[in-house]
């Protein structure tokens, strides 16, 4: 994926929504597709409609792009994304967020669903993400670096932006919404982990565990984008869990929170928006 690649992916977007430029983006995690569909004037692109992007493989993940009026600011909904599980480039799973911040998006939202491994997490329970641990040795910036991007050493001291996620935490305990706070491990899946490296991860400081965002936080940090993750505990990550995990199980509980994480969505991203 080139520079060029990114831009004709922004273009054909500004061509489809008849907006130059969008302001914010957000990516929706497992159990969230529908979301897209209910916000105002959304328009929808398909994934295959757009030059370059990649096509999610997994049941359960939708496919399109939208378009929508959030607060009066033109917004990007990605419904589905692809996983390095699958079989992608990390070039590819990060391509959607450089064409959001390519197409003008300043800030762009990271949603997923995670296990929970932090002291006191339930299934169920939205956690703002406050940093990222990087478990995978791989990172989306490997290769020759396009100055056009960004950096070759891009700076990671902040990656869920401080300021943003005061405004997040503020957002959400007005709307009345409970919204914890935790460190995300990335894992590459698409096995769960063991009880021992769950373990690992939560000496080391992690709270989740899961198989997305770092990517694409790393690649929209390198843009020079501000990030907001939240996730979803919608296990307790093995071992910690009395059951074996199963993807039944994420689907589950991803539906049963729906409508919390909509309302959280719902005043989140108009004060984003305008942050
Ligand atoms: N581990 C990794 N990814 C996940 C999990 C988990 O326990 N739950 C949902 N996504």
């Amino acid at each position: 994926m080139s520079y060029e690649d990114i831009r004709a992916a922004a273009s054909a977007i500004a061509g489809r929504t008849g907006h130059d430029r969008h302001t914010l983006a957000i990516v929706l995690g497992s159990g969230l597709a529908g979301y897209a569909r209910s916000l105002p004037g959304a328009v929808e692109i398909p994934y295959e409609e757009i030059p370059g992007f990649p096509l999610p493989r997994v049941a359960g993940h939708g496919g399109s792009l939208f378009s929508a009026n959030v607060g009066g600011h033109p917004v990007l909904v990605f419904s589905g994304r692809v996983h390095t599980y699958e079989g992608w480039d990390l070039d590819d799973v990060v391509f959607g967020v450089r064409t959001a911040i390519t197409a003008g998006c300043g800030t762009i939202v990271l949603t997923n669903a995670s296990g929970g491994c932090g002291d006191g997490l339930e299934a169920g329970d939205l956690v703002l993400i406050t940093d990222h641990l990087n478990l995978t040795a791989r990172n989306p910036l490997t290769g020759l670096n396009d100055e056009r991007l960004g950096p070759r050493f891009p700076d990671m001291s902040d990656v869920y932006t401080t300021a943003l996620r005061s405004v997040a935490l503020e957002t959400a305990a007005a709307a009345g919404v409970e919204l914890k706070q935790g460190i995300y491990a990335w894992f590459l899946g698409p096995s769960y982990e063991t009880p021992a490296e769950v373990q690992m991860a939560k000496r080391l400081g992690a709270d989740l565990v899961g198989m997305s965002t770092v990517p694409e936080a790393i690649a929209a940090r390198h843009m020079g984008a501000s990030v907001v993750g939240i996730s979803l505990v919608t296990n307790l990550a093995a071992g910690i869990s009395p059951v074996p995990l199963s993807h039944a199980e994420v689907q589950e509980t991803a539906d049963a929170a729906r409508e919390r994480f909509t309302a959280l969505l719902d005043a989140l991203l108009p004060a984003l928006a305008s942050a």
